[in-house]
């Protein structure tokens, strides 16, 4: 369906605060570049596709356990793991209006043409110099050279400042799934190949403006990885790039806003590693990775820590470090695509707008809305039938205004059904049910309502 043509980003932001879904981070002192703050809508929504992916990647899987790692991590896992050596940006600093910015984001907002992650620092200075780009704050065209930044938070432990004390704020969650291989191959017997998934806050200091929850500093990632044999891998790969796309689609991202992109500048250590991307209303942009990340991470666990890393087959009584597929989601960037796709504007018969976010039931933040036709009249009856189905679902109950105004208002938050309690309701026990996208209504028996619902969270 075509989407309304006043649909952008900033119309998008400003329905996410008005109603509850998300908000500018410590908004009442001047808030904090690239934070972000869930309200009680988006919180919903964002638990929902939680557990639609830990149901995917780690019930339904074959063979997947979770963790949940500590934030704080020993720092030397960031020296085996290569992050405090390269997991940096290339930066250039406006000489006029002191504005920072990373090189490889001016150029690709100069031209899609070209792949700066396939160019070096040297490269990229001398395109943008020939190509006269400019700074995007105030026009000039003179940076300093290209300066590598790194992206990780440092804190303290303890009291004192010291070098010693520094550790630091996790990058990605992936770390937390390495470290715990042998234990958990060892504490649940677990054969391979198998996977470990974990879902978890991880940090990186972004300067680059963020196109709303796309690019923050704080985000939380789903992260999967699957231990595997060495020649299972390409197998692996594959397999995950199809169940990437299952997942993706399942919560209603149309197939056709969704493709891949085959990294061109691989890692030196991965075989194989690309990005699925989604349309946005800015453009396609990478919602996860999945990367066969061959047997680097626990070989460099195994160097650093001079832990022995290597898996016994007990078939074959062969010793090996496994090889990994990791499929890597960013949570906050699929809350984004779900809303950027629900998001509409109607113009409806009598020439009204009306502002709907169509998101699939399953993962809708309410399920369903219980409305009072008359406050006074049947507020009772609705009470109660708002404390029975909540024990079923997430249930919202609104009594104020008229029942147009507040349809309007779920339809805003994308709640897939409306209850109505009438008189009707009081005399024969027989409720309204409003669908929120086709807006046509079935009168239901109360007692079938629980039924009707769990059905359509099914579909
Ligand atoms: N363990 C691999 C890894 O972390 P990545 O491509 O750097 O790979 C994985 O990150 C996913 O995390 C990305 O696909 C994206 O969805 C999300 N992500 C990365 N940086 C982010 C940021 N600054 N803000 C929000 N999400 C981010």
């Amino acid at each position: 369906m075509e989407k309304n043509s006043k649909i952008n980003m900033e119309r998008l932001v400003n329905h996410c605060k008005n109603m509850g879904i998300i908000f500018a981070g410590s908004e009442i002192y001047g808030g904090l570049a690239n934070s972000w703050d869930y309200g009680p809508v988006g919180v919903e929504l964002k638990n929902n596709i939680k557990q639609a992916w830990w149901k995917k990647f780690v019930q339904e899987n074959e063979n997947s356990v979770g963790v949940d790692a500590s934030i704080l991590m020993n720092p030397k896992v960031w020296e085996a793991s290569g992050h405090l050596a390269s997991f940096s940006d290339p930066l250039m600093d406006c000489k006029n209006c002191k504005t920072r910015h990373r090189a490889d984001k001016l150029i690709e907002g100069f031209s899609k043409d070209i792949n700066p992650d396939t160019m070096t620092n040297a490269e990229m200075e001398s395109y943008i110099i020939q190509n006269k780009i400019a700074c995007p704050n105030c026009g000039k065209r003179d940076f300093t050279p290209i300066r590598q930044f790194n992206l990780m938070f440092e804190t303290n432990r303890g009291v004192t400042k010291e070098s010693s004390s520094v550790i630091y704020l996790r990058p990605e969650t992936a770390q937390g799934e390495f470290v715990n291989f042998l234990n958990v191959q060892r504490s649940l017997r677990m054969k391979l190949p198998f996977g470990i998934g974990q879902i978890g806050k991880a940090f990186r200091n972004e300067i680059t403006p963020g196109n709303f929850t796309f690019r923050t500093i704080e985000f939380e990632q789903m992260e999967h990885q699957l231990f595997c044999k060495e020649g299972d891998d390409d197998k692996f790969y594959q397999f995950y790039k199809d169940y990437s796309i299952q997942f993706l689609t399942s919560l209603g991202l149309p197939q056709e806003k969704l493709k891949f992109k085959d990294h061109e500048k691989l890692a030196h250590y991965a075989k194989n590693a690309c990005d699925v991307q989604y349309k946005f209303v800015f453009g396609f942009d990478e919602i996860n990775g999945i990367h066969n990340r061959t047997n680097y991470d626990l070989s460099r666990h195994q160097e650093f820590s001079g832990k022995n890393m290597e898996y016994l087959d007990g078939v074959t009584n062969e010793k090996f470090i496994p090889f990994i597929i990791e499929a890597s989601y960013g949570l906050d960037r699929i809350v984004l695509a779900v809303l950027d796709n629900a998001f509409d504007i109607e113009t409806l018969a009598d020439g009204t707008e009306r502002e709907i976010l169509r998101i699939k039931p399953s993962i809708a933040p309410f399920k369903i809305a219980i409305l009072p036709l008359i406050k006074k009249n049947h507020n009772d009856k609705a009470k109660e039938i708002f404390k029975e189905l909540r024990k079923h679902f997430r249930v919202i109950f609104d009594e104020t205004g008229s029942i147009g105004k507040r349809y309007r208002r779920q339809d805003a938050i994308g709640t897939p059904f409306c209850l109505t309690v009438d008189d009707n309701t009081l005399e024969n026990g027989i409720v309204t049910i409003r669908d929120r996208d086709t807006m046509e209504q079935v009168s239901l028996k109360v007692e079938e309502v629980a039924c009707f619902i769990e059905k359509k969270i099914r579909e």
